[in-house]
C-alpha cells in the first residue's frame, strides 16, 4: 500500500464526531483528545488529501474550545476530563495554550478554497486569541510561556536549566511538569500572576517564531476580508520582529530561548535554532550561515534521519528520548518551509527525502531515532502526515 493510502486508514480511525463537531485525535491509542497545534497540522494535512471540509471542521472544533478571555486551550476533552494527568483544567479543556498555529492553518485553508465566508466565520476568534497572547503574556512584544507543555516540546533539553536540574530522568521531568501545574492551579490559573513567580517564565524561540509567522497570517486574513483589525497587526508585526532579533539573538549568532529576566537557557544547540527561518526574521546571510554551518553539519544535525531535537554533540543528546534527541516530522516541516522561503531548495528537498525515509523505515510514528530511523511513541500519529505537505 502506498504511504498516502496507509495514512488515510490511520486518519479515518482517528476521526471523531462529538456534539456536532468533527475533529481528529493525534493518536487513538495514546492521545484520545483534541490538541491545539496537532489540529492545525491536521488541517494542513487534510488540504493535501483534498479533504477541505475536514480541514475547516478541524479548526471549527478547536475554536469551539476557546475561552471567553480569548485563550485557545492546548487540549479539549470532548468526552469530559478523563486524562490520567491533571492538566489544571477548570472546564472540559486544559488551562494552558500551545504554539499558536491556527491563523496559519486558516490562511492555508483560504489559499486552497478561496472561501472568504469561512475566513469571516473564524476571524474574530483568531483575533481574540492573538490579542489575548499579547495582552496576557506579552513582554517587550514577545510571548511568555508558563509551562513546558505550552512549548509543545514537553521534555525539551533546554528547559533543564529553567528547572535548575542536570541529566534529569523521565520521572524527575514528570514531577517537574506536574509540580509547575500544581503551582499554577494554586495561582487560580492566572498566568499574569504566575509569571511573576518565575516558576516557569520562558520565551521560547519556537513559540515566538510560530507566533510571528501567525501574526503575518492574521494580517493577510484581515486584508482578505477588509477587517478594521488590519491596523493592529500591521503595527504589531514590526515590534515583534525587532524584539525577536534584539532579545532572542545570542552572542554565538544563534537564536535561543530565554527565561526569567531574559537569561539564555543553557543548551542552545538544539533544533529550535532553525525556527527563525520559518518566520522570516533572518537576513539572507544569517540564513546561509545557519544552513551551511549548522544544519548541514553531520556531527550536529545532519544525520541519516534528521533533524535531532538536540545537537548530536550536546551532552543532553539521547537519540531515543522524547524531545531530547529524537526527530519529529512537524519540526522538519517548519524547517522545510523556512528553507524553501529562503531559496534553499536542494537542502529542503533532501530534508523531505530523509523525512519520508524515516516513515518508510518505521511507519507513521510519533518520533524517530535520528541515526537509525527507528520509530517510537504510537504508530498511528497524525501529524507525521506533514510529509504530504512538503512539496
Ligand atoms: C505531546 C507533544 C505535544 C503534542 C501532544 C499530542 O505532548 O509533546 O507537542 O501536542 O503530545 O500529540
Amino acid at each position: 500500500m502506498d504511504q498516502k493510502n496507509q495514512y488515510r486508514l490511520i486518519v479515518e480511525s482517528n476521526q471523531r464526531t462529538k456534539k456536532g463537531f468533527r475533529y481528529t485525535v493525534p493518536s487513538s491509542s495514546v492521545y484520545p483528545n483534541q490538541w491545539l497545534w496537532d489540529s492545525c497540522f491536521h488541517a494542513i494535512i487534510y488540504l493535501s488529501l483534498n479533504e477541505t471540509d475536514y480541514a475547516k471542521d478541524e479548526v471549527r472544533a478547536l475554536l469551539h474550545g476557546q475561552w471567553g478571555n480569548g485563550m485557545i486551550p492546548h487540549v479539549i476533552y470532548w468526552d469530559g476530563h478523563h486524562d490520567k494527568l491533571d492538566w489544571g483544567t477548570v472546564k472540559d479543556t486544559s488551562s494552558l495554550t500551545q504554539p499558536p498555529m491556527v491563523a496559519y492553518a486558516v490562511e492555508r485553508i483560504y489559499s486552497a478554497t478561496k472561501d472568504k465566508t469561512y475566513v469571516k466565520e473564524v476571524f474574530d476568534s483568531l483575533d481574540r486569541y492573538y490579542r489575548w497572547l499579547q495582552e496576557e503574556r506579552g513582554l517587550d512584544s514577545l510571548i511568555t510561556i508558563i509551562h513546558p507543555w505550552e512549548s509543545g516540546l514537553d521534555d525539551f533539553g533546554s528547559w533543564d536549566s529553567v528547572y535548575g536540574v542536570d541529566n534529569p530522568t523521565k520521572e524527575v521531568l514528570f514531577r517537574k511538569k506536574r509540580g509547575i501545574l500544581i503551582e499554577y492551579v494554586k495561582h487560580g490559573t492566572n498566568s499574569k500572576e504566575f509569571i511573576k513567580t518565575n516558576i516557569f517564565n520562558v520565551r521560547s524561540v519556537l513559540f515566538n517564531a510560530v507566533y510571528l509567522k501567525n501574526l503575518r497570517s492574521t494580517l493577510s486574513l484581515a486584508k482578505i476580508i477588509n477587517s478594521d483589525k488590519e491596523k493592529y497587526y500591521a503595527e504589531l508585526i514590526p515590534k515583534v520582529e525587532s524584539s525577536f532579533r534584539k532579545n532572542h539573538l545570542h552572542e554565538s549568532g544563534l537564536y535561543a530561548s530565554l527565561y526569567n529576566e531574559n537569561i539564555f537557557v543553557s543548551s542552545i544547540e538544539n533544533v529550535s535554532i532553525f525556527l527563525p527561518l520559518f518566520c522570516g526574521v533572518l537576513t539572507k546571510s544569517e540564513a546561509r550561515t545557519l544552513v551551511e554551518v549548522h544544519l548541514l553539519n553531520e556531527e550536529k544535525y545532519w544525520s541519516k534521519f534528521p533533524i535531532p531535537t538536540m545537537s548530536m554533540e550536546s551532552d543532553i543528546f539521547d537519540p531515543d528520548r522524547y524531545w531530547r534527541g529524537s526527530t519529529w516530522i512537524n519540526i522538519n516541516w517548519f524547517v522545510y518551509k523556512g528553507l524553501r522561503d529562503y531559496g534553499f531548495h536542494d537542502v529542503a528537498e533532501e530534508l523531505r527525502r530523509r523525512s519520508i525515509a524515516s516513515i518508510e523505515e518505521s511507519g507513521f510514528h510519533e518520533y524517530f531515532n535520528p541515526l537509525s530511523g527507528k520509530g517510537s511513541g504510537p504508530n498511528d500519529f497524525c501529524w507525521s502526515g506533514l510529509i504530504f505537505d512538503m512539496d
